[in-house]
């Protein structure tokens, strides 16, 4: 179905996206940013409810005050570093770069879409939040496949971009997305970078048969 040399792109695109932070102020064509959220709506979705909506942003000025909602957040986080002296280190890192990027993409969810009886949804109700995230994965894989930069922000109170964006109440804000070019793109998370977390290693997060199982029956 897929040459290797897909195969091999595909592969090579999830390990190289990163999340960036630092933008250049470069617009990015229209274009190509709307088959970035092409990529986004072609994800698999509970029931195909489809639950996303996108709100495309390039004001500076509504771009200023989602900044200023992450960086209020930002600071009333900090405080949960205190206790072990980490208030300082986090409050270095960058964790947004909303007013650089030329685009903000704010990605919601609808968890009315489709009516009550969303096929499969009345198990498990957050299947609606998941189905969003994989769309926005999917705009991350495009991006990065395109030389474009992504940064997810979440450092924010739902309520202040509901008021910002005008979105309703039962619309949930999931990601604030900054969408542009950089001149810096890591090969490493930035936050294992600046020895905040590391990559865990993936043989101690599989278990075989039941959990916990880290070796694998003689049968395998
Ligand atoms: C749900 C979610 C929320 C995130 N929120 C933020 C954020 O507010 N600020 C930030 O700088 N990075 C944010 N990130 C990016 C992560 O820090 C990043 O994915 C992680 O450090 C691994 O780095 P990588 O994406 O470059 O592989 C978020 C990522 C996810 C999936």
């Amino acid at each position: 179905m897929f040459t290797q040399e897909e195969i091999n792109a595909i592969h090579r695109v999830i390990k190289t996206r990163r999340d960036i932070r630092s933008f250049l102020p470069t617009s990015i064509p229209k274009e190509l940013l709307f088959q970035i959220i092409e990529a986004a709506h072609h994800a698999p979705s509970v029931g195909f409810m489809q639950p996303w909506n996108f709100i495309v942003i390039s004001s500076n000025e509504i771009k200023k005050k989602i900044a200023w909602a992450a960086e209020k957040e930002r600071r009333a986080l900090s405080i949960h570093y205190e206790e072990d002296d980490r208030a300082d280190k986090f409050l270095s890192l960058k964790i947004e770069g909303i007013q650089e990027a030329p685009y903000t993409i704010c990605v919601t969810c609808d968890p009315t879409r489709g009516g009550s009886h969303v096929l499969g949804r009345n198990s498990i109700p957050e299947t609606d939040i998941m189905s969003t995230s994989c769309a926005i994965q999917n705009m991350m894989l495009a991006a990065c496949a395109e030389g474009v930069a992504m940064g997810w922000v979440s450092f924010y109170k739902k309520a202040d971009i509901r008021a910002i964006l005008d979105i309703p109440p039962h619309i949930d804000p999931i990601a604030i997305l900054s969408v542009g070019y950089t001149n810096h793109y890591p090969k490493a998370p930035i936050l294992e970078t600046a020895k905040w977390e590391r990559r865990r290693n993936l043989s101690q997060l599989i278990s075989y048969e039941k959990w916990g199982r880290t070796t694998p029956t003689s049968e395998e």
